[in-house]
């Protein structure tokens, strides 16, 4: 069935990337996972968010009280993210592979090229985000985008 995930390029990779590739403001490890567009792939909707503060914390909920909640809120509001809803068949599991494993040492033995392990600096700053799950997508959607996708623009189309 066609399922939507909420998918985040985290700040520094969009940092580290920003610029190097024509749409200025999709990062260029996009280019990894641009293969994947087209008619039986990913629908793709992003924009560009600075979290705050708050914004992170909410969005990080299942995470509060971990000892690295903390670290986490202020690396994900210290620069501007951006935010997609990718649409597919599968979709949630399958951003999941191409992330690959949260830690990115796990990540370069086990799976090298996912994008963690390409461009993740460690487990915190490790790139990419996707929802564990449906339920956690379509509340996280929710929450990001709110009742209006108005500021979005839609590649692969
Ligand atoms: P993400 O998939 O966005 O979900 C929770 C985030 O918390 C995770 O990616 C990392 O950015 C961060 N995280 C998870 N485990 C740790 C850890 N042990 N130390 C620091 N940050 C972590």
């Amino acid at each position: 069935p066609v399922e939507h995930t909420l998918a985040v390029i985290k700040p520094t990779a969009v940092k580290e990337h920003k610029g190097k590739h024509s749409r200025t403001c999709i990062p260029s490890l996009w280019i990894s996972f641009q293969n994947n567009c087209g008619p039986h792939s990913y629908k793709i909707l992003m924009k560009e968010t600075n979290f705050t503060h708050e914004m992170a914390t909410q969005f990080y909920k299942a995470h509060e009280g971990k000892p690295f909640f903390d670290q986490l809120v202020n690396y994900m509001s210290e620069g501007p993210s951006v935010i997609m809803i990718l649409t597919k068949e599968n979709a949630v599991e399958e951003w999941r592979q191409l992330m690959g494993p949260t830690d990115p040492d796990v990540a370069k033995k086990s799976s090298p090229d996912s994008l963690r392990a390409q461009f993740a600096q460690d487990i915190l700053r490790n790139a990419v985000h996707g929802s564990s799950n449906k339920d956690h997508a379509l509340k996280s959607i929710e929450y990001v985008f709110g009742e209006s996708l108005d500021g979005y623009s839609s590649i692969c189309p």
